[in-house]
């Protein structure tokens, strides 16, 4: 590969890690948090339904990922999609880093035998 591509590679890098890592500040995340409780449950552990996913202990980075695609419709759910249309990017940083926080569920599911 000529230098220059490897240079301009790493630059495209820089930029996409700059673009994953935009901070989220979580506790205001935790205060837009209020209307995804009712189906994600308080700290995004659910609410006892398998139809409304735990997030809560999720990667920041697919919690950003997906609520961007719902907001933009690359995927689809009506329910969802109400929901993050109106969330900025600064939103959804916030509402990904708290629910991120949280511990999940999950881990002690899986620990049971
Ligand atoms: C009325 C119920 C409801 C509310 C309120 C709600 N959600 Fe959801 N959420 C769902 C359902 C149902 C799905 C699964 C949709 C699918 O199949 O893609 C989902 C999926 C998600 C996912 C994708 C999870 C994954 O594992 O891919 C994220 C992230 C999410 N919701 C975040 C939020 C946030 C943040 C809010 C508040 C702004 C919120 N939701 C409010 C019902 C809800």
């Amino acid at each position: 590969m000529r230098m220059s591509n490897r240079i301009l590679l790493a630059l495209a890098g820089c930029v996409l890690a700059a673009n994953v890592h935009a901070a989220g500040n979580p506790a205001n995340g935790a205060q837009l948090s209020q209307v995804c409780q009712a189906c994600h449950g308080p700290d995004g552990n659910g609410v006892g339904d398998p139809q409304y996913p735990i997030i809560a202990g999720q990667y920041a980075d697919y919690l950003v990922h997906s609520l961007k695609a719902y907001r933009s419709g690359e995927r689809s759910n009506v329910i969802m999609q109400g929901f993050a249309q109106n969330l900025s990017d600064q939103d959804i940083a916030d509402l990904s880093a708290y629910f991120a926080s949280q511990k999940s569920r999950l881990e002690d599911l899986s620990k049971r035998r």
